[in-house]
C-alpha cells in the first residue's frame, strides 16, 4: 500500500490516497507489509534531512498521525522513538515532538561545488590517466599471489603508517627511480596526495603554524583541502621559470609560512621544471627557517625527452616531506600514496594519522607492494611513457596543422600541456566551441588562485581517452580551436 501524507489541497485533487491534513508538505510512504514502522521512520527522516521538515515544526501526535495513515499507534510511538534516538526528532514530555535543531557545524558545512556532469563524448581533461592502460592482468596476477602468501595476521587491523611490504618495496623504488632519500621507516601509507596534504596541514597546525604556501596554479581541490585541515593557504607566484621563492624574504603572508606545497618535476598545470638555482633558494629559505617543503611528485616519472629530473628531496631530506602517487602511473581510484617523512616529523605525522581514524586497506597495499617488487610497476611506467609520449607527440602535430595560432606548454614531461590561446581569443568561447564538437576540456582559470590570472589557455590532458579514441578526440579539439571566428 502506498500512502501519501498531502496538504489538503492534494489531497482533495486527488481523493485517492488518505492524506493527513495538518501540514503543508507532502510525505510519501511506503506501508506495504511489515515494513510499516521501517517506512515511515524512513519518510520522515528524508523530510528532516532535506529540509521538508524545518527544525522546530512540530509533529502531529502519534494517535493523530496513527488515525490518520490507519496504522497502529504503537508503529508511529515506535517509529518517533526512534527518530528521537537519532537525533533527529526531539520529544518533550507531555508537549509533544518537534523536528530537532540540526547541529550548526552539519547545517552549514561549506557544499561541495557540483560535479559538471561531463556529457562530451571525448574528455581531455586534465588529471586522470588512460584506464585502458591500467594493467588488469599483471594487477590481478599480483594480487593473487600476494594474498595466496600473505600470513592471516595481514586481515587483522593494518599498521597506520603502512604495510611493512608496501613501505620496503617504495623505499627501493623511490631511491632507485626518483632519487629519494627513503628508508621503510620514513614511508607513510596514505590514500593519494589528497590525503596526505590533509595529514600534512595537521602536522604543521599542531605545531602551531597558521599557513601554507601552494603555488598559485594546481588543483583548488588542494587549496579547500588546506582550508579545511586548518591552514590558511596563500599563493605562490610562479613564472616560467616554475615557482619563485621572491615573497619568501620580505614580509608578508608568505614569509610566515610554516610549509610550501610545491611541484618542482613538473608543475602542474603549467608544465614547466623548476628551475636548478630556484632549488637552491628553496632548500636554503626552508634551512633558514624551518619551513617544511612538501614536493607533490604527482608524475616526475613522465619525462619524455630525457632522463626523468630527480626528486628535490635528496636536497635536505630533513627539511622535506616528498609525496607520491598510484593515481597517475596506476589509477586515481585506487586511492593509494605515499609521504616521505623526516625522522623529527614522523611520529608526529603517525599519531594524527591514526587518530584521523582513516586507514588504508591491507589488500591493495600488499597487491601494489607485490606489483613493485616483481617489476610490474617499473614495466607500467616504461609502457605508458612510451604511449604517452606517442600521444602528446601526436597532439603537438595536429594542433600545428590546425590551429597554428595556439601555442603548446609545459610538453616535455606528464600527461597533460597547457594550449595558450591568442590574447584576443575567450578561454570560455573556447571550452564552448570544444563542447560543441563533442570535448571536455578545462581552462587555465579553473587552476588559477585569485589574483594571479594569465593570458587565456587551455590545460589539455592526454591520458583520458582510450587509443582508439585518441586521434578523433584531438582532431575535434584541433578543429573547434581552429574555428576561432565561430562565436
Ligand atoms: C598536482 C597534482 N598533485 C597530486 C595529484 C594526485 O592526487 P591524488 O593522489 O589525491 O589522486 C594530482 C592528480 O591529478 C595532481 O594533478
Amino acid at each position: 500500500v502506498s500512502k501519501t501524507w498531502a496538504n489538503p489541497e492534494a489531497a482533495a485533487a486527488t481523493a485517492g490516497p488518505r492524506s493527513w491534513v495538518s501540514y503543508g508538505i507532502d510525505l510519501h510512504l511506503d506501508l506495504a507489509g511489515s515494513r510499516v514502522r521501517a517506512g515511515l521512520e524512513a519518510a520522515l527522516r528524508d523530510a528532516v534531512r532535506t529540509g521538508r521538515l524545518a527544525p522546530g515544526r512540530r509533529l502531529p501526535s502519534s494517535r493523530d498521525l496513527a488515525t490518520d495513515l490507519s496504522i497502529a499507534r504503537n508503529t508511529v510511538a515506535d517509529a518517533y522513538g526512534q527518530l528521537v534516538a537519532e537525533g533527529w526528532l526531539e520529544a518533550r514530555t507531555g508537549a509533544g515532538t518537534w523536528v530537532a535543531d540540526r547541529p550548526a557545524h552539519v547545517a552549514h558545512l561549506p557544499r561541495r561545488p557540483a560535479a559538471r556532469p561531463v556529457k562530451q563524448r571525448y574528455d581531455l581533461r586534465a588529471g586522470v590517466p588512460a584506464g585502458s592502460a591500467f594493467p588488469r592482468r599483471a594487477w590481478l596476477a599480483a594480487a593473487r599471489a600476494a594474498l595466496n602468501s600473505a600470513d592471516d595476521s595481514v586481515l587483522g587491523y593494518p599498521d597506520p603508517r603502512g604495510l611493512r611490504q608496501l613501505r620496503r618495496a617504495l623505499a627501493e623504488y623511490l631511491g632507485r627511480a626518483r632519487g629519494v632519500v627513503a628508508g621503510p621507516d620514513n614511508v607513510v601509507i596514505c590514500a593519494g596526495f589528497a590525503h596526505g596534504l590533509a595529514l600534512v596541514c595537521q602536522v604543521l597546525g599542531a605545531r602551531g603554524g597558521t599557513t601554507l604556501g601552494i603555488e598559485a596554479y594546481g588543483h583548488l581541490l588542494h587549496r579547500r583541502i588546506t582550508a579545511a585541515n586548518g591552514m590558511r593557504p596563500v599563493a605562490v607566484p610562479v613564472d616560467e621559470r616554475g615557482a619563485a621563492p621572491t615573497g619568501l624574504d620580505v614580509p608578508g603572508d608568505l614569509a610566515t609560512a610554516s610549509g610550501l606545497v610545491l611541484t618542482p618535476a613538473h608543475q602542474f598545470p603549467l608544465g614547466m621544471t623548476l628551475a636548478p638555482p630556484r632549488r637552491t633558494a628553496f632548500v636554503r629559505w626552508a634551512t633558514r627557517t624551518g619551513g617544511v617543503i612538501i614536493e607533490d611528485d604527482y608524475d616526475g616519472e613522465y619525462r619524455f625527452d630525457r632522463q626523468p629530473v630527480g626528486a628535490m628531496q635528496a636536497l635536505a631530506p630533513g627539511y622535506f616531506i616528498y609525496a607520491g602517487t598510484a593515481s597517475k602511473n596506476l589509477a586515481p581510484a585506487l586511492r593509494l600514496g605515499w609521504l616521505v617523512v623526516p625522522d623529527a616529523m614522523i611520529d608526529e605525522m603517525l599519531a594524527i594519522k591514526e587518530s584521523s581514524g582513516c586507514i588504508n586497506g591491507a589488500l591493495d597495499q600488499l597487491t601494489l607492494a607485490r606489483f613493485i617488487e616483481s617489476g610490474g610497476y617499473d614495466r607500467q611506467i616504461r609502457q605508458s611513457r612510451l604511449m604517452y609520449r606517442r600521444r602528446r607527440d601526436r597532439l603537438i602535430a595536429a594542433l600545428h596543422r590546425q590551429a597554428p595560432a595556439v601555442r603548446l606548454a609545459g610538453i616535455a614531461a606528464g600527461l597533460h600541456a597547457l594550449a595558450e590561446l591568442p590574447d584576443t581569443e575567450s578561454e570560455s568561447d573556447a571550452i564552448a566551441r570544444a563542447a560543441r564538437h563533442g570535448v571536455a576540456v578545462d581552462g587555465l582559470a579553473a587552476y588559477t588562485a585569485p589574483g594571479h590570472e594569465r593570458g587565456p589557455a587551455l590545460v589539455v590532458g592526454y591520458g583520458r581517452p582510450a587509443d582508439h579514441a585518441f586521434t578523433t578526440a584531438v582532431g575535434r579539439l584541433c578543429a573547434a580551436l581552429a574555428d576561432s571566428d565561430q562565436p
